[in-house]
């Protein structure tokens, strides 16, 4: 029987999941189940990495042991994992690994060994012991070179990493290296006789300028004392092994690979896997890792698969030191999980970075699944119902009443609908085996229109006033429950709620899970089986309200989903709401011209000994703002409106309680700081969209606006 295994990342369990992971479970659980569909047995592996200095430093924040804080975030991963459908008891994924598990731990021993014995293919060892000197991004888990970090103004003070943006670690100790130099050719041939093994073309062309520009050894262990919650290296508990390396192994101990507990899964029966990355891990996965196999001598992966990132409205990446995640426990309130599903795959060209708005995915879930796939569906099971006594219709036109079908001006030709759908059907297997997702559920909604279009243009509420049309009526119909069949199970991998309901309500006691979409032909839906009861596959969303009830969302958008403060019992409650980041003279001002409120303290869990981490402070965005215009509000008299141009589109309305200070006229024109990400609210009925900075100054707390000397542009980030 044919195999199929598909991975996703396994994700650091320092912190909360959020849209950037659910998006490659989502991918990879579609993808397993069209495997399923086709009668493949699939293994869909999804996880956590555990080990590394990261996960301890998260540990100590949270005054837990690592194992402890791994256990409370993977309890996370579970309950999201379960609310979203994606587990095994869904019919989801089929192992969560653990890097923790001892499985593990003995087949990655296993697997050093192997590489510790090995030659490179140019002779030498392909692992030895040195000296490592340089930087490393704990938040990257990677080594960083010159073109990697942003150097201090200052020589003598640390870099910063230029994709977390935070500092690095010195590292300078005794470390193992494995021989990565030595497989440059290797690789270069790998990826020459195997086109398909990095996709898309574009990632493969990077990887390949990357080997190409010559690569380095890699340090892939650390001193005992350095970090200490890692894989012990065997034969020396003075080192661990590096996080990576020991991650990546995972994708063949979670099979059985060097252990005999996952025997039984079978990694000669699975091996070897398609690995779902983001574009930001793709070195590891396609340089790394495929030298690490080689000196193991086990076969390559079937392919390396990178999507692009998921991006804010503004187009920054979403990133859990920038802040502007999305938060899972709100997507898993407000919409269905097929939505969100229909939505990521439907919305973000595979491959491409997309923007994710919550506006867009109402849009989409109300115009393609409750007008489009969802209207159809009612609207033929309806019309079955009311003229077809709820009964499959008869398909075929006699010959006598294709003359009355014609006369009616209904187009008798069966065939211009099925081969229509069948040759949709082809493409969207075509586009979806070559990862083209959204180009694939055009096709599948190209089936909806043709369909919507054939009811329209055959009006069978008129046609059902005619008892000579009856035959013209009930073929109608047919083909478009016919049509909503193979809908129902081309779509099963995309929206398996959905099209198990819609399969359902056309009568099907079979389940579409089962079916192989290629396998499907036309004609047999059973004429004069009993229809199902009519629901609504997807109900409408209220644009409207449901904007407005996202933005009243108390948490701040994204934060408390992705930081290790959420309480895993409830998708929705945070353990400790995280405090504002920080408050400014303005805002408080303005808040006390309305509350009366006092600025609220950092919650002290969070900070430590009130000192806060960098990443911390850069979960804020500063920009550089221009004042458009500014103006007093009625009956407010310590509150400015202000327009501010951050360098977006439009300029923001904001507003300041500063009226008091600062004439308006004045300060049209000026250069200020804006908090730009801060949660829109509402004050005295005006919504404020960020807050500007200014010093508090002497006992009556006097606003001093936070301005600049030199010129610069707006939109500028402060950090
Ligand atoms: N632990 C490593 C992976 C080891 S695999 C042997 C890791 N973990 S991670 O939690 O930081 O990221 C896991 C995945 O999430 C990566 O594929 C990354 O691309 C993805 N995403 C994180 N943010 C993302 C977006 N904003 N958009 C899409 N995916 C993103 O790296």
């Amino acid at each position: 029987m044919e195999t199929f295994y598909v991975t996703t990342p396994i994700y650091y369990a320092n912190s909360l999941p959020h849209l950037g992971h659910l998006y490659t479970m989502i991918v990879a659980d579609t993808i397993a189940r069209q495997k399923r569909q086709q009668r493949i047995e699939t293994f869909f592996l999804t996880g956590t990495d555990e080990h590394g200095i990261n996960i301890e430093r998260a540990a100590q924040r949270n005054n837990r042991t690592p194992k402890q804080q791994a256990d409370y975030v993977v309890s996370y991963f579970k309950k999201m994992t379960a609310a979203f459908g994606l587990d095994t008891e869904h019919g989801g994924y089929d192992i969560f690994m653990r890097t923790t598990e001892r499985f593990h731990y003995e087949g990655v021993s296993e697997f050093w060994r192997r590489v510790a014995k090995a030659k490179t293919p140019k002779g030498r060892d392909a692992l030895y012991k040195g000296h490592y000197e340089g930087w490393f991004c704990a938040a990257c888990a990677a080594y960083k070179t010159e073109d990697e970090y942003a150097k201090a103004a200052n020589p003598d003070e640390t870099p910063t990493c230029l994709v977390h943006e935070t500092k690095l670690d010195r590292v300078s100790e005794e470390s193992y290296f494995f021989r990565l130099s030595d497989y440059d050719a290797a690789l270069l041939s790998l990826y020459e006789s195997r086109p398909e093994f990095v996709l898309p073309d574009v990632r493969r062309n990077e990887v390949r300028s990357f080997v190409q520009s010559g690569l380095q050894d890699l340090s892939v262990s650390r001193l005992w004392s350095s970090v200490s919650w890692g894989v012990p290296v065997p034969d020396d508990p003075n080192h661990t092994m590096y996080v990576w390396f020991d991650a990546l192994i995972n994708y063949i101990t979670a099979i059985g690979f060097g252990n005999e507990q996952q025997r039984a899964v079978g990694f000669e029966k699975f091996w070897p896997a398609l690995h779902l990355v983001g574009k930001d891990i793709l070195r590891f996965h396609a340089v790394y890792w495929p030298a690490f196999l080689m000196a193991a001598e086990v076969e390559q992966p079937r392919a390396i698969v990178a999507h692009g990132m998921w991006l804010d409205p503004n187009g920054r990446k979403m990133s859990k030191t920038l802040g502007n995640t999305i938060d899972l426990d709100v997507l898993n309130k407000y919409f269905s999980t097929d939505a969100i599903r229909y939505f990521c795959l439907r919305d973000m060209v595979f491959g491409q970075d997309g923007r994710f708005g919550y506006e867009n995915l109402i849009d989409r879930t109300n115009s393609d699944l409750a007008s489009g796939l969802g209207n159809l569906s009612s609207r033929t099971l309806t019309m079955i119902q009311r003229y077809c006594d709820g009964r499959i219709p008869e398909r075929n036109i006699s010959d006598e009443g294709l003359l009355r079908a014609k006369r009616a001006g209904v187009d008798t030709d069966e065939a211009a609908v099925s081969d229509f759908v069948a040759h949709a059907r082809d493409e969207f297997i075509r586009y979806f085996d070559n990862f083209a997702f959204s180009r694939a559920l055009e096709e599948a909604w190209a089936i909806v229109a043709r369909v919507d279009k054939m009811i329209s243009d055959a009006k069978p509420w008129d046609l059902a006033k005619d008892a000579s049309q009856k035959q013209t009526l009930n073929a109608v119909l047919y083909r478009a429950a016919e049509s909503l069949r193979w809908l129902s199970v081309l779509l099963y991998p995309v929206i398996p709620h959905a099209a198990r309901d819609a399969y359902a309500q056309l009568g099907l006691t079979d389940d579409p899970s089962k079916i192989d979409p290629g396998n499907l032909k036309w004609g047999q839906l059973s004429e004069g089986a009993e229809t199902g009861e009519v629901k609504p596959l997807f109900p409408r969303i209220d644009k409207a309200k449901t904007m407005e009830e996202l933005g009243n969302e108390t948490k701040a958008s994204g934060a408390h989903a992705t930081e290790a403060g959420v309480a895993p019992e409830s998708l929705a409650e945070p353990e400790t709401k995280p405090a504002p980041p920080m408050k400014g003279a303005t805002e408080a001002d303005a808040e006390r011209s309305t509350t009366a409120g006092t600025p609220a303290l950092p919650a002290q869990k969070e900070i430590g000994e009130g000192l806060i981490e960098i990443t911390d402070f850069s979960k804020i965005d500063l920009r550089v703002g221009e004042v458009r215009s500014a103006e007093r509000i009625p009956k407010a008299d310590k509150l400015l409106l202000m327009t501010v141009d951050i360098g977006e589109e439009k300029p923001r309305q904001i507003l300041a309680g500063i009226a008091q200070y600062y004439e308006p006229e004045k300060l049209v024109g000026r250069k200020i700081v804006v908090v730009a990400n801060l949660k829109p609210r509402k004050l005295r009925g005006y919504e404020s969209r960020g807050m500007l900075l200014a010093a508090s100054v002497g006992e009556e707390g006097k606003p001093v606006i936070a301005t600049f000397a030199e010129d610069v542009p707006n939109g500028a980030r402060l950090k």
